[in-house]
């Protein structure tokens, strides 16, 4: 019932230090094709090293990629990177020291015990999966997160702080002129502010020198600042400040985490295809999909801790990979879909369609050996039998294999990664392993990796929709008689984009900016300013 057992010994790579195994699974990978990639690796190699060693491998945006020097800084292309990389965690430890012993305390004078992280994307992504994942009785800090410009999904989260004053906000943000962190950061201040608290006392940034986020913390002399590097991209930032300064604060091991990482990097960056876990994982990803991310990549811990994952590997990998042109300027429409949650939850949802339908899909299933994570305070459920000789891990367990044989049953594909406990090591080693694998999967299919148009476009395209939103307003405020959308458009040159003027005015009246004269066809209402 189960994969051929020397097919599987042929596709199974083991480290044997860690335990950490990658089942190649039924993606198709034989001899010929290993050979195959083996040759194709000569030059992904090549272009790994150069990278490694400081070219400019982000070449539109004209920039070095150093994710990896962040856990191995000896490996930096000069000593003022080196040591500005040691120097910044020994900071990160001495000020989540300083804030856990009480020495760092809020603006009223009380210690800091809740920790309101302000930031998007590859600046909130990791640090989420990270709180979730590694979080225990003995955290030092309860962790919030603002991710998003949605001002009551905002004021949800802080209707459950349990105190503003004992709350110290991390603003993050790379380029520190991201909108979405910008408001957070504003909303926060008003709720400091609405209670009395002098909010640049419980503010902390993390940005790139010069960026407006680092000219505000400095003039209104915010508690600290950290550095943020352009050599570190957004979403490959989790071992750098980003991860590390909540981690710290939450009361993780952040050498153990960087070590697990720095571990990985040692084994994907061995020059040998078949001994190099990155190397053959991209060789799946690319057979699985042909190349072309024919086939959407389905993340499958079995472990509630690794609930985020897949949300995390979901920008790292779709950012990373979904480019329209290639790297000599081809279109090419390249990427792979990544979605997932965890097991054995998502076999009472979507894993139906997996089993018994449509054909357009990878799963990577993530095994984590131990039932007991090595941050939980005690193993008392894990060993709980839920039947004779049955505990609840088990059954996790046998929901994991019974999916991977249905799915190998029904000609579905799917590879394994097994680690043999969940802790801040391994989930370096898992961040550093996927972080190598997209790097090398773009020098297969040949593009960069490491930069973000389609961001920058969205970015700029919201921009002008709330330049138009206030030259709507300042019609409608300027005429004093209702207007029809028509009008509307036609006044403001934009007869092209009446869809947008629409939906701008149904915005405006359903916040109460404007109002409408409720006529029942809804493309002949009238609007005026209230
Ligand atoms: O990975 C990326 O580059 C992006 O997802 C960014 O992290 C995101 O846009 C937030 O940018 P910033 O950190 O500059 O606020």
């Amino acid at each position: 019932m189960s994969q051929n057992w020397i097919e599987f010994k042929e596709n199974f790579y083991f480290d044997n230090k860690t335990e950490f195994s990658i089942d190649l699974g039924n993606i198709g990978i034989n001899k010929e094709v290993k050979k195959d990639f083996e040759k194709k690796f000569e030059k992904v190699f090549k272009d790994m090293q150069a990278l490694e060693s400081g070219s400019i491998a982000n070449y539109d945006e004209n920039r070095m990629v150093g994710h990896y020097w962040l856990r191995t800084p000896s490996l930096a292309p000069n000593n003022e990177i080196k040591e500005c990389i040691e120097k910044t965690i020994k900071d990160i430890k001495e000020f989540a020291n300083n804030v856990h012993s009480g020495k760092i305390v809020s603006s009223t004078g009380k210690n800091f015990d809740t920790l309101l992280l302000i930031g998007i994307g590859g600046s909130a992504l990791g640090p989420q999966f990270l709180s979730n994942a590694l979080t225990s009785k003995n955290d030092k800090m309860q962790v919030f997160f603002f991710d998003n410009t949605d001002p009551d999904g905002m004021q949800k989260t802080l209707d459950k702080i349990p105190n503003l004053e004992t709350t110290l906000c991390v603003v993050i943000s790379k380029s520190g002129g991201t909108k979405e962190t910008r408001n957070g950061m504003l909303i926060a201040e008003k709720a400091l502010k609405d209670s009395n608290l002098d909010y640049t006392k419980h503010f902390v940034a993390v940005t790139c020198e010069g960026s407006n986020l680092d000219k505000t913390a400095h003039s209104e002399n915010w508690l600290q600042t950290f550095p943020m590097w352009d050599f570190v991209g957004g979403r490959t930032s989790e071992t750098s400040v980003v991860g590390l300064l909540p981690a710290a604060l939450q009361g993780f091991n952040i050498d153990e985490f960087l070590a697990g990482a720095a571990y990985m990097d040692s084994l994907t960056r061995k020059n040998e295809f078949s001994n190099n876990p990155a190397a053959l994982l991209s060789m799946v990803w690319y057979v699985a999909g042909d190349g072309k991310g024919k086939k959407d990549m389905v993340i499958l811990p079995y472990k509630d801790r690794l609930e985020l994952f897949s949300k995390y590997l979901q920008q790292l990998i779709m950012e990373s990979l979904g480019k329209k042109e290639d790297r000599d300027g081809n279109f090419v429409y390249q990427g792979i879909s990544v979605y997932g949650n965890k097991g054995s939850t998502d076999q009472h949802a979507y894993i139906q369609q997996l089993r018994d339908g449509l054909d357009n899909f990878f799963v990577t299933f993530i095994e984590v050996l131990s039932a007991k994570a090595s941050v939980a305070s005690t193993d008392k459920m894990c060993k709980f039998q839920v039947e004779d000789n049955v505990d609840s891990g088990d059954y996790l367990f046998g929901f994991y294999q019974g999916t991977q044989i249905a799915l190998t049953e029904g000609g579905k594909k799917s590879c394994t990664i097994t680690i043999k406990e969940l802790s801040p090591f391994t989930i370096g080693m898992l961040i550093a392993l996927f972080e190598r694998t997209v790097g090398f999967y773009a020098t297969l299919i040949n593009i960069n990796a490491y930069h973000q148009p389609g961001v920058e476009a969205g970015k700029k395209a919201a921009a002008k929709i709330l330049d138009l939103k206030l030259k709507i307003e300042s019609l409608l405020e300027k005429e004093g008689t209702p207007q029809s959308l028509e009008d509307i458009a036609f006044k403001l040159d934009e007869n092209q984009n009446m869809a947008v003027v629409y939906r701008i005015l149904r915005h405006l009246e359903a916040n109460g900016k404007i109002k409408d004269d409720g006529e029942v066809q809804i493309f002949d209402r009238k609007y005026s300013k209230k």
